[in-house]
């Protein structure tokens, strides 16, 4: 096994200009007691691309965008899979895996997502628009990924919109992915209205339904943010996740998943870029690509991922906390949803 040492200049090597040396070396030792726990428990890491330079890059055996970490999930063999993520991704794994011990380092890594809608809202949907496919975005706890039909990722939403044969479809519960979704397809969507426990539907003709819950992160990032950094860089090249607005998106040069903001980057050639998402992934773009210059709008974090530490990942495995459970009645339910959306490309 790599050694300390071994393991510091590595991570030196990758994050020298990123994260203080002294912080490494602390962060060396952590990673190496973490590596070495890995193997003695055989479990996998995985590890979520917001999650900061130094966990990121020293302790998952694989990194990547909420698809590619269920992917991930439904083929280990490993006994225990730790996820360095928060609760919904964790519980994707464990619905994927009701016979592995499946763990996550923090019990307090929400999504304000996945809090927006309730297995009861969907029920509701779903009495108001009979026969109309539910389309769930993976930031949803089991319970509603059990009513619905088939999940999404943002790497996947337009194929899984695409895939269903249906004159209307509802997307939940992401307002600016569904809206983002429906202008990428060419549909119009409406947002119903809940009022005293009944649906209120607008006028007209629509092609999409959906739900009005919001990522606290990314809905704060504005056209104005936009303005202001094009007028300070006029060469800028502005990559954006679904999850803002869509006049965010709009004045942005690309938009896409966690990963395919990280390989636009890379396989782009701009002055500057900006990344609008969680800051800690612009970090570590600038880390991987040290000869592109990365701004950043850092008052903007993920409270919930930012909860998951080294620390707390050590003491994940030392002690088998906080274990991810989900009823196996749901599980079953939710599995059916998660397994149509891995098929899907
Ligand atoms: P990705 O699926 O693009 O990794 O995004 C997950 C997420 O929670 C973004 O805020
Ligand atoms: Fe949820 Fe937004 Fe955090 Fe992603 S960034 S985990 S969508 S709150």
């Amino acid at each position: 096994m790599t050694s300390v040492n071994e393991l510091y200049q590595t991570m030196h090597e990758k994050l020298k200009d990123v994260v203080p040396d002294v912080e490494l070396k602390y962060k060396a030792e952590i990673a190496y007691e973490i590596n070495r726990l890995k193997v003695e428990k055989n479990a996998v890491i995985l590890g979520h691309n917001y999650m900061e330079p130094a966990l990121f890059h020293s302790i998952p055996d694989i990194t990547g965008d909420s698809l590619a970490l269920s992917r991930e999930a439904a083929k280990t063999e490993k006994d225990i899979i730790v996820f360095c993520g928060v609760q919904f991704m964790a519980e994707t794994a464990k619905i994927l895996n009701p016979n592995k011990k499946v763990l996550i380092p923090s019990d307090k890594a929400g999504c304000s997502l996945a809090e927006s809608i309730s297995a009861a809202d969907v029920r509701l949907l779903r009495e108001r628009f009979p026969g109309v496919p539910i389309v769930a975005y993976v930031n949803t706890y089991a319970d509603v990924k059990a009513e619905v039909d088939i999940c999404c990722t943002s790497g996947n939403a337009v194929a899984v919109v695409n895939s269903l044969d249906s004159d209307s479809i509802i997307f939940l519960p992401d307002q600016y992915l569904a809206h983002n979704i429906a202008n990428e397809t060419g549909k119009k969507i409406i947002f119903p209205e809940v009022v005293n426990n009944t649906l209120q539907v607008p006028d007209g003709d629509f092609q999409m339904i959906g739900w009005t819950g919001k990522c606290e992160v990314h809905e704060k990032f504005t056209v104005s943010d936009i303005d202001t950094v094009r007028a300070q860089f006029p060469e800028v090249v502005i990559v954006t996740h679904p999850e803002c607005s869509p006049e965010v998106v709009a004045a942005s040069d690309f938009s896409g998943s966690t990963t395919a903001m990280i390989n636009y980057v890379e396989q782009s050639n701009a002055p500057h870029y900006l990344v609008l998402t969680e800051c800690s992934m612009g970090d570590n773009i600038a880390a991987a690509n040290p000869d592109k210059d990365l701004l950043r709008l850092c008052m903007v974090r993920c409270p919930h991922m930012n909860t998951i530490t080294m620390e707390d990942t050590l003491a994940a495995l030392r002690n088998e906390q906080y274990e991810v459970e989900v009823p196996e009645d749901i599980r079953i339910r939710a599995a059916r949803s998660v397994e149509r959306m891995i098929a899907i490309g």
